[in-house]
């Protein structure tokens, strides 16, 4: 049996995505640029794709932006929104995609920011009082708090950030990559400035995402060149790409509560398998329904002894996960989050991450090799 765990690093695509992309190819080779019918006809695609984003979001297709991913629109964020708003701190958590962070962590090198970290609690909460604290200190901050976090699943609240950011005149990004398409979210709601997603993390293809700027923030172009994307991100338009995300997006919001009651079913479930059959078994992250990403499963296993192995020995056994240890302070491998959070950094900890393809023969079959494995070392 092969089993793929791994849906918080990418997503199997969807066969319908698959199918409009391929009629598009097939179809459609003109360049949105041109003025020909060719040209216009693509250009018509495009358009299309960026008004079904937007309408799911609740936003105006002006405020939506494609890029090359994640990557692309968290850098563009922080960067743009920094440096075009003359802003002189920013905020963020330990625990942030390194997308989040080493951009921040550039800004502050080289004198443009001082940046504060927030504390955050052993489940991976950030200290919302903190925040507070600092913004009263430092009206007119940066601030990138994620959504939900890739590694553990943790969940911030993001309305409540938005308002905070709202009361102290300061700009509010969000990484939503983890949550895009797993979640409704309604931006007109939430008045927020920066929001991004990545297509590959709700089956759709890789190497497209786009980046949400809410109309009242005003940035400068990215990508300096042609005129697409209204003159703020040159270069020819990851057209196949782009039929694929806002395809990807609409199929997740259409099946959206359904699917969220499968996989958290699946995850509930592994949750108490692996409790009854591992002893010594703990979660990194906050595990309970309201505060974590019904996705993402983070656990740290008894058999110390094992470190990678333990991955290793999931996947010579067909079962593809991501996971890792701690970290001692200092260490240039390990894992950033886990390390902040303290978690044990003797016990190797596996992420398991779920999608819709997911069942719990599968979850069987993975908590029956996790327990051979933990009793051989036992
Ligand atoms: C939270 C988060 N942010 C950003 C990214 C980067 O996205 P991309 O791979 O599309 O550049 C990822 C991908 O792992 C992620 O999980």
């Amino acid at each position: 049996m092969q089993v793929y765990l791994d849906n918080a690093a990418t997503t199997p695509i969807d066969p319908k995505v698959i199918a409009a992309m391929v009629a598009t190819m097939e179809q459609n080779y003109g360049n949105p640029s041109s003025i020909h019918a060719h040209g216009r006809k693509v250009k018509t695609i495009v358009e299309k794709a960026r008004k079904t984003v937007a309408g799911l979001l609740n936003v105006s297709p002006a405020e939506i932006f494609f890029t090359s991913g994640g990557t692309e629109a968290d850098n563009t964020a922080i960067v743009r929104g920094i440096i075009d708003h003359g802003i002189m701190h920013a905020i963020t958590s330990p625990l942030e995609h390194h997308a989040v962070l080493h951009t921040l962590e550039e800004l502050e090198k080289n004198g443009t920011i001082r940046l504060s970290l927030l504390s955050v609690d052993g489940k991976g909460n950030v200290d919302l009082r903190q925040l507070e604290q600092l913004l009263k200190e430092n009206p007119r901050s940066f601030v990138s708090l994620m959504h939900a976090n890739n590694e553990i699943g943790t969940i911030t609240d993001i309305e409540y950030v938005s308002a905070l950011c709202k009361q102290y005149q300061a700009i509010f990004h969000s990484d939503t990559v983890q949550t895009m398409g797993h979640y409704v979210h309604d931006l007109t709601k939430l008045q927020i400035d920066f929001v991004t997603g990545a297509a590959h993390k709700f089956h759709g293809p890789k190497g497209v995402g786009f980046l949400y700027v809410n109309h009242h923030t005003k940035i400068k172009p990215f990508i300096y060149g042609g005129a697409q994307e209204r003159n703020m991100r040159g270069g020819t338009e990851n057209v196949y790409g782009i039929v694929g995300l806002a395809k990807a997006l609409e199929i997740c919001y259409a099946q959206m509560a359904e699917h969220q009651q499968y996989i958290q079913g699946l995850k509930d479930y592994m949750i108490g398998q692996l409790k009854m059959h591992i002893h010594g078994i703990q979660f990194n992250g906050d595990i309970t329904r309201e505060n974590s990403l019904y996705t993402v499963l983070n656990a740290s296993f008894p058999c110390t002894d094992m470190a990678d192995m333990l991955l290793f020995n999931l996947d010579i056994s067909g079962i593809s996960a991501s996971g890792g240890s701690a970290c001692s302070s200092g260490s240039a491998i390990g894992s950033h989050v886990l390390h902040a959070i303290h978690a044990d950094n003797e016990r190797p900890c596996v992420r398991f991450s779920f999608s819709k393809n997911n069942t719990r023969e599968e979850i069987d079959f993975v908590v029956g090799k996790l327990r051979t494995l933990c009793l051989e070392k036992a």
